[in-house]
């Protein structure tokens, strides 16, 4: 499974939901590699510190001086490696600009690593730019995370749109494997709506795993963990767990 997480908003539970299936997927004894494919570098900086990491994925994807497999580093959970990212990633559209094969980098790059793993999980920035589209070319799959906040299905069009584009020509394999509601507060009324309304629109699309409203999920990161070993017996880590489990039914 190559599996794209994505949308174009920001702050929705792109990198959560990417460090931590991430992580799932890993402690279940899978060879597992992220991708970060954010110029913030969050997903990084979740596993990393900034002065191990010498060369990105822009290296990689930029001019090719160097491989994939050069730049990944393993993390402190078993079985999971990281492909980094720097700010230096904001650069790349502006460089691969006119490049026949712009769209098709990141694709061609992460060919050569696939028989060393079990899965690859690519987490995006929030925008429908070149860096996200590499990652929709290059992905057997794509998880969309949703905010359970008011403007929740706000721009899903033009991501299903884009989807589509990569679908036609670069990649009709493309499969959605599932929409995730993120940041859930189940005690409140609008919550409800807002999960009755992504339901209207994605129906069976919709994982039955939905996170909820964790500080532990916030925190996790800057202790450098994934949320198992940080606070394992947290609603954050049992729901991660079982929408792991879900992932892995649906692929
Ligand atoms: N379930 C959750 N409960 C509480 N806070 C959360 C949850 N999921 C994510 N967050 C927090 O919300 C913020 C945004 O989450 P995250 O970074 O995962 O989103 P993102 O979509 O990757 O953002 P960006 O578009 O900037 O890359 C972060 O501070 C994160 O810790
Ligand atoms: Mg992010």
């Amino acid at each position: 499974m190559i599996l794209a997480i994505a949308n174009q908003k920001g702050g929705v539970g792109k990198t959560t939901t990417a460090i931590n299936l991430a992580a799932a997927l890993a402690l279940r004894g899978r060879r597992t590699l992220l991708i970060d494919l954010d110029p913030q570098a969050n997903s990084t900086l979740s596993y990393l510190d900034m002065g191990r990491v010498t060369r990105s994925v822009y290296d990689v994807v930029s001019d090719g001086i160097c491989g994939l497999a050069d730049i990944v580093q393993p993390c402190v959970v078993t079985n999971l490696f990281l492909a980094p990212a720097r700010i230096g990633l904001a650069k790349l559209e502006a460089k691969l600009v006119g490049e026949i094969d712009a769209h098709f980098r990141l694709k061609d790059r992460l060919q050569p690593l696939l028989p060393s793993y079990d899965d690859v999980l690519i987490d995006c920035p929030p925008a429908l730019g070149l860096l996200t589209v590499n990652a929709l070319v290059a992905a057997t799959h794509l998880l969309i995370p949703i905010q359970s906040s008011y403007f929740a299905l706000e721009g899903t069009d033009d991501l299903l749109e884009t989807v589509e584009k990569v679908r036609a020509r670069a990649n009709p394999g493309l499969q959605l494997i599932g929409v995730l509601i993120t940041m859930h507060d189940r005690r409140t009324s609008l919550a409800r709506d807002i999960r009755a309304q992504i339901l209207n629109v994605f129906g069976a699309k919709v994982f039955r795993t939905v996170i909820s409203k964790s500080v532990r999920l916030e925190e996790s990161p800057a202790y450098k963990e994934p949320i198992f070993s940080f606070a394992p017996e947290s609603t954050g880590a049992s729901e991660y767990y079982r929408l792991c489990e879900e992932v892995i039914e649906r692929a």
